[in-house]
């Protein structure tokens, strides 16, 4: 099973960034963390700070290659029609994925413009968001 792990804008700051809201690991903490968790597993891990490259990447799971894609949009979550549509686009599950509960925080980040063409959505456990997100897209594909 081979999967897409795409982060957006200021997710390569983790670590340094709000430690108190995104803790303290880096995103290659947490890219170690998946490779070493699911060692059967083929990860292709990417990052951007920009929506068009991030579209790009998306794109990647057009491919046969891919089973299942992570995307942890970041701010563009809630405002992206150009990372929506690229989603809608797939025909293989998306998992939208954030580190802190979107839906304790500010207003504007109640609303994702992405998550209805998700196949589902994990928030609020850190790090280990993305454990979770793989493991749901285990018991997806397996099925
Ligand atoms: C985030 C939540 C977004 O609202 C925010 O803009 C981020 C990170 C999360 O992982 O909790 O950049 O996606």
């Amino acid at each position: 099973m081979r999967l897409l792990v795409i982060n957006g804008p200021n997710l390569n700051l983790l670590g340094r960034r709000e430690p108190e809201l995104y803790g303290t690991d880096t995103l290659y903490d947490i890219e170690i963390m998946l490779t070493k968790k699911f060692p059967d597993l083929k990860f292709e891990f990417y990052q951007s700070n920009s929506e068009g490259v991030l579209v790009d990447y998306l794109q990647k799971g057009m491919s046969r290659a891919f089973d299942g894609v992570i995307l942890n949009a970041g701010a563009y979550t809630h405002n992206s029609y150009a990372l929506r549509d690229a989603v809608a686009a797939l025909k293989i599950p998306v998992i939208e994925l954030h580190l802190s509960n979107v839906y304790a925080r500010e207003e504007f980040r109640r609303r994702s413009v992405i998550a209805p063409v998700c196949r589902g959505i994990i928030a609020g456990f850190g790090a280990q968001s993305y454990e979770l997100a793989v493991r749901a897209l285990l018991n997806i594909v397996q099925k």
